[in-house]
């Protein structure tokens, strides 16, 4: 059974500290989605970025990280690694990296789908144009947070950036048949329960196919560094009440939850997730993508992310999935 909560209902339970919450959470993501865990491998494939979000570790003005762009064929031999471990999505994420043009991506997608594997973008807001070039070569899915709805705190976190295209490009997005992942951080200075709650009403009404929650995690040379809190019960909080709301899509049990917290991708399987993003980025660009310190698994190769994570989800009892993950796959 599938729940409906006013904004006043979302608030008083993102305000309590009853754990039953995540049990509910849990039982329905078993009645819509069964035990299975899909798996999708994150290739991080360029860390530069012409944006610069005041919470990112990889905005433009921070001249503290050394700047990747991996070539075509590093990025196919992650692929190629993902492929070996069984796992059948990638997701090409990245900076707003005005390289890639969306040629070169539309070639990249068509490489790729050779493997038969699906693919997700998150490579931030391009135009419809762009994103249409992007589905004809072949893309399946497009990840696009939205961050925060408080639209004045999202004008305060993204100078220069505009809301109202954020929100475009999602509806672009789904108007050209992607599966659309979006979601938000939580913890981010000057952002209240309500706004979380509108964020969730959010989700539900553009009938997003995936939401990924993040805790925001302060980053030392970013403008945020000052505001150092552990948001993992809120997120977890979040997270489960978005399953409760949106029963049969895709939530991942995200990296940022266990940085933050150990084990909590498990914790957050068993308190509404489904989906796990297990990092196949050549080791030797791992510790460059630092979004937030203490990112897990930067000197991990990828094979061994790939067998960690299977034999932690089977601890508790879950089966991977050997599908494609899509929303409707509850195998
Ligand atoms: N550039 C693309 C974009 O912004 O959509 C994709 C890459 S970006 C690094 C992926 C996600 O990292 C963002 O959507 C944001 O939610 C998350 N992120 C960045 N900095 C973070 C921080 N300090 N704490 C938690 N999440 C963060
Ligand atoms: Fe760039 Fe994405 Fe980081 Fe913003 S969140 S600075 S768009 S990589
Ligand atoms: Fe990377 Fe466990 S998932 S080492």
């Amino acid at each position: 059974m599938s729940h409906n909560f006013s904004k006043d209902d979302l608030v008083e339970i993102l305000k309590s500290s009853s754990t039953k919450l995540f049990e509910s959470a849990d039982r329905i993501r078993k009645e819509y989605k069964g035990d299975f865990v899909h798996l999708r491998g994150l290739i991080e494939f360029t860390n530069i970025c012409k944006c610069n979000c005041l919470y990112c570790g990889l905005r433009k003005d921070n001249k503290n990280v050394q700047r990747y762009r991996l070539s075509e064929k590093q990025i196919l031999d992650c692929v190629k690694n993902a492929v070996k471990n069984k796992i059948n999505t990638v997701v090409l994420q990245g900076g707003e990296d005005e390289f890639f043009t969306s040629d070169k991506i539309a070639s990249l997608i068509k490489k790729i789908k050779k493997y038969d594997i699906a693919v997700t973008l998150s490579i931030g807001e391009r135009s419809f144009e762009e994103f249409k070039a992007f589905k004809k070569a072949g893309a399946d899915r497009y990840l696009l947070r939205i961050e925060t709805t408080d639209k004045e705190l999202y004008k305060s976190l993204h100078p220069k950036a505009s809301y109202e295209n954020r929100v475009n490009c999602l509806y672009n997005l789904k108007s050209l048949g992607f599966e659309v992942g979006t979601g938000c951080i939580v913890g981010l200075p000057n952002q209240s329960i309500e706004s979380l709650a509108e964020d969730i009403i959010f989700f539900k009404e553009i009938d997003a196919d995936m939401v990924g929650i993040g805790p925001f995690i302060s980053h030392p040379d970013t403008p945020l560094k000052d505001y150092t809190k552990n948001n993992f019960d809120l997120s977890l909080r979040v997270m489960a009440l978005i399953r409760l709301l949106m029963p049969d899509i895709n939530i991942p049990a995200t990296s940022a939850m266990e940085s933050v917290q150990p084990n909590g991708r498990i914790i957050a399987l068993k308190s509404g997730a489904n989906v796990i993003m297990p990092n196949m980025t050549d080791v030797n660009y791992r510790k460059n993508y630092e979004i937030y310190p203490g990112k897990i698994c930067i000197n991990d190769s990828a094979e061994k992310c790939a067998l960690c994570i299977k034999s932690k989800i089977e601890s508790i009892g879950r089966k991977i999935s050997e599908t494609k993950g899509f929303r409707t796959d509850n195998t």
